[in-house]
């Protein structure tokens, strides 16, 4: 039986209306919403790329049913900044270069941004055990790691 399943997100409310409720919301986002910068990687909550926030927290939306989301507030990397916007997490890993093929740079920006939403003066071991859930299989840990530092001093210093 088809149900409307009604959530928030980026901001704005959206209604989706499906015959299995437990769609995983990754699968609702690209396919049904066409936001496309959430990846799939393992499917098995292993990888980190297809994190998203839910209601402020970062979850991995590859295994987490459409159903558990209604009336919850989900944010994807979508939601961060533009092109000609970007928020101080984009333009950091920009300006360090921190990645290279970028498959993982969704779910580890998405988690960096809700790392600096509780905490905006990490230590690098507080990044390092923030982004733990995220790999990256090319290795730019070392660029990742000082641009989530870069982004965290310019926020402190008034950047949006
Ligand atoms: S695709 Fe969700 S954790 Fe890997
Ligand atoms: S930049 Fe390629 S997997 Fe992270």
């Amino acid at each position: 039986m088809t149900q409307n399943f009604d959530f928030t997100v980026n901001g704005k409310p959206v209604s989706v209306a499906l015959d299995n409720e437990e769609t995983p919301l990754l699968n609702v986002l690209r396919n049904e919403l066409g936001l496309m910068g959430t990846r799939f990687g393992c499917g098995l909550e292993q990888c980190g790329c297809c994190t998203v926030l839910i209601d402020g927290q970062p979850e991995k939306s590859c295994s987490k049913p459409v159903w558990s989301v209604a009336g919850k507030t989900v944010t994807t990397i979508e939601g961060l900044g533009t092109r000609a916007r970007p928020h101080p997490l984009q333009q950091a890993f920009i300006d360090e270069q921190a990645g290279q093929c970028g498959y993982c740079l969704a779910g580890i920006l998405i988690s960096a941004k809700a790392l600096l939403a509780r905490n905006p003066s990490p230590t690098r071991a507080e990044i390092a055990q923030a982004l733990d859930d995220n790999i990256c299989r090319c290795g730019s840990h070392n660029r990742i790691m000082r641009a989530v530092e870069k982004a965290a001093a310019q926020i402190r210093a008034g950047a949006q």
